[in-house]
């Protein structure tokens, strides 16, 4: 196999036949390779660790469970204290990752880089590795268990990736976390880039989920009943799309999206019967011009493991219209400009009929997510990527709303308060602790001293459902 045809197969791979083992000759030619990686003045920073003995794995899993996934399991470790200057060192090691998965996928091995190991200094003492050196990644190889490989999740286009002389600005997205700082349609652009590649979006954590969409079926009495219209608003990456789905089969779902692939994304998700309301309705046009003509057939991408990648041109959409029954939006208000939060809610209004249920969830910032995300902020994590958001599903500009203003502006749209559920006053410890570990300095005291507390204040949770983090608000259209 030439390069060329190695960079275009490679594939990070996540299913692998556990069964099968790599004899240790291949491994052997995997790691060699890697030696000639060009390396900052040669100085050849690397190290690879490949971990054979099982009871070491299990206690590395405690770590990350991704030692777990694949038969063979290499971490890459670097010298910090050589070539440091403009992360020479942690530039090399790449260099010998990226031919490690070069190498493996020439000899028909299926690999996986992996950044999240967890906490790199219990990784580092793991493998007994000196303290002057950091575990960078962990790179899987074995034999895929799927015979097709996973489809090439899309790339940005070669001419918006490539400037000649100057930075051409003008493609990219704003980092703030802050929706105000957004316009709607970049709001649609990032999250068509995060739902490119598929799998990542696959997590849903299920306690949460769950929890949530008890509450919308108090709150929407009546919607999982045969044929009932119900819309979906602003579903995102479809994670409770995909929920209401599975808990009303009956229903007849739509989503509102401003996106044409993010309705396919959602759409897929929940089983290719979900139709489509464009929004805003000025906008219709220009969304649904990202799909091929109706009728026409449409090549689409392979699935794989749960993995489908978007087509270019996807296919034409149902489209649903009103009016609605029932409604859902979940989380999905703060997620917006706060000019459009009004027009969302009036738009929403004119697409139900009277008497319809609407359930509005959001996250209150009369929660511990006001101190936690204003921490955050303190230790310099403001970007979009790390907004604490109730769910890592829900992505992009984001932040936690006061109670009182979302009542107003339910209120200013026309809708009745019929009621309100009030969930997870605490955060999940279990669920937070792998990410403080990995925090490093005042983050990880300060998430330390966090977990203790929500720790200690576990049996006094229903006392504290006023200051729950998030809020379910039963509304009804007049
Ligand atoms: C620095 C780096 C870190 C990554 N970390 C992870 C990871 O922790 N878990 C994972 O499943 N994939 C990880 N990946 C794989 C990426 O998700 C993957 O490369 C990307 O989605 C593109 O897919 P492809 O590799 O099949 O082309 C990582 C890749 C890189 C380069």
């Amino acid at each position: 196999m030439d390069v060329g045809e190695a960079i275009l197969r490679r594939r990070s791979v996540r299913r692998f036949d556990r069964s099968r083992g790599v004899p240790r000759e291949l491994v052997m030619r995997v790691l060699d390779a890697a030696r000639f990686a060009p390396s900052s003045c040669n100085l050849q920073t690397w190290d690879f660790v490949v971990v054979e003995d099982a009871a070491l794995k299990q206690r590395l899993s405690e770590q990350t469970k991704s030692v777990l996934v694949a038969p063979v399991n290499v971490f890459v470790v670097y010298d910090r204290e050589l070539a440091k200057e403009g992360l020479a060192n942690v530039q090399s090691a790449s260099a010998a990752i990226m031919t490690m998965l070069l190498k493996a996928t020439s000899l028909g091995l299926a690999s996986l880089w992996v950044n999240a190991i967890g906490d790199h200094d219990r990784v580092r003492e793991l493998l007994g590795v000196p303290a002057e050196y950091d575990v960078l990644a962990l790179v899987c190889l074995g034999y895929a268990a799927d015979a097709e490989p996973p489809p090439a999740p899309e790339r940005r286009p070669l001419d918006e990736v490539t400037h000649v002389d100057r930075f051409v600005s003008g493609g990219q997205l704003p980092r703030s976390p802050d929706p105000d700082a957004w316009t709607l349609e970049q709001i649609g652009t990032y999250l068509k880039r995060k739902l490119q590649s598929g799998t990542r979006f696959n997590k849903a954590d299920p306690r949460f989920v769950a929890g949530v969409i008890e509450a919308v079926k108090t709150a929407l009495p009546g919607a999982g009943e045969d044929g009932t219209p119900v819309l979906d608003v602003l579903p995102g990456t479809g994670v409770f799309t995909e929920a209401l789905a599975k808990a009303w089969p009956r229903a007849r779902l739509a989503v509102l999206e401003s996106t044409a692939e993010n309705h396919f994304f959602a759409n897929r998700r929940s089983g290719n019967h979900v139709a489509f309301v464009p929004w805003p309705a000025e906008a219709r046009a220009a969304i649904l011009a990202r799909c091929a003509p109706p009728g026409a057939k449409v090549q689409i991408a392979r699935e794989s493991g749960g993995l489908v990648v978007m087509p270019r041109i996807l296919p034409y959409p149902e489209l649903a219209e009103p009016p609605f029954h029932a409604a859902t939006c979940l989380f999905r208000l703060e997620a917006l400009p706060s000019a459009w939060r009004p027009r969302l809610l009036a738009d929403v209004f004119a697409q139900l009929a009277r008497g319809a249920p609407f359930a509005l969830a959001f996250t209150s910032r009369r929660s511990w997510h006001g101190p936690a995300y204003a921490l955050r902020r303190r230790l310099g994590r403001d970007s979009v990527e790390v907004a604490p958001t109730p769910d890592p599903n829900v992505i992009g500009p984001y932040e936690a709303l006061a109670p009182g203003v979302v009542r107003d502006l339910v209120r200013a749209a026309g809708f009745a308060i019929r009621g309100e559920s009030a969930l997870f006053p605490l955060p999940d410890v279990e669920r937070l602790r792998p990410r403080v570990l990995a925090a490093k300095g005042a983050a990880r005291v300060l998430g330390r001293v966090f977990l203790v507390l929500a720790a200690a204040l576990r049996p006094f949770e229903s006392l504290l459902r006023p200051f729950a983090r998030i809020r379910v608000l039963h509304l009804v259209r007049p």
